[in-house]
């Protein structure tokens, strides 16, 4: 049995994100250095982005990286940082066949000039496809990203720009990095780990959460169709009571 078939495809969540955890301790398991596990964590990375584009999912976002993740030694930043080279050059034809668009949220200023050269030229490449949107979180974190929102609403306030009393809710989303993109309803994390790491916290507001203990480079397309399934099964309630929900799709 395959969780694809059972999956409601009016009901597929527009956008699926990813805190995608667990690449040291499946590297460690293995007697291996844990840059291994990272390694390894691409073939997750290809397998998930090819299941999200074949049941319709619109938008991923996977956490690469996190402003915290700046703290690690030194020699595993820098191998993270070569391994995303390395993987933008390997992925980026397959993923121009699938159709798929690329683009990052976070400090991307703060990464090496190499990965920087290598995200723009992916960026660009795709910009025409019209496919699965596939945003890579690096360097992110949700309290950096609101800070930097917040500082700008208070410049563009004092410049006249916007009205302090028309700042709503609205306003707030389209500062953030993720304006262009639809708040995801479902998040995945991997690895047993139950907690938001900094992650989205505004976008996730209403979002369902689903935990697997499967670390990162174990992680399949099939457990993606799962998690999808998963989220089907709930009743997402927005604050109403149960009737009135039952009501409405009635
Ligand atoms: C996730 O795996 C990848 C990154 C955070 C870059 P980890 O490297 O956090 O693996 P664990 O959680 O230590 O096993
Ligand atoms: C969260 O994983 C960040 C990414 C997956 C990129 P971490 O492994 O860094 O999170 P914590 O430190 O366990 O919360
Ligand atoms: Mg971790």
């Amino acid at each position: 049995m395959s969780y694809k078939n059972e999956i409601e495809s009016n009901k597929v969540p527009e956008h699926v994100a990813i805190i995608m955890d667990g690449n040291g301790r499946w590297a460690q398991q293995r007697g291996n250095d844990r840059s291994f596990g990272h390694e390894h964590g691409v073939d997750a990375v290809r397998s998930v982005v090819e299941g999200a584009a074949e049941v319709g999912v619109k938008y991923m976002t996977l956490y690469a990286f996190s402003t915290e993740n700046w703290n690690r030694p030194q020699g595993e930043v820098n191998a993270l940082m070569a391994l995303l080279v390395h993987a933008i050059n390997e992925e980026t034809e397959t993923l121009d066949k699938n159709n798929v668009r690329f683009h990052t949220i976070g400090d991307t200023s703060s990464l090496p000039q190499e990965v920087q050269n290598r995200l723009n030229f992916i960026k660009n490449r795709l910009k025409d496809n019209t496919g699965l949107n596939l945003v890579i979180a690096l360097s992110y974190s949700s309290k950096w990203e609101i800070t930097q929102a917040v500082k700008q609403i208070a410049h563009d306030a004092k410049e006249g720009v916007i009205a302090p009393d028309e700042v709503n809710e609205q306003t707030i989303s389209n500062y953030l990095n993720t304006a262009d993109f639809p708040d995801p309803e479902l998040m995945v994390r991997t690895s047993g780990e139950q907690r938001i790491s900094n992650f989205l916290l505004w976008q996730l507001a209403y979002a369902e959460l689903y935990f697997t203990p499967k670390l990162w480079p174990d992680f399949r397309k099939e457990d993606l169709f799962e998690a999808i399934y998963q989220y089907q099964q709930r009743e997402r309630r927005f604050g109403k009571t149960s009737e009135q929900i039952q009501e409405k799709n009635a």
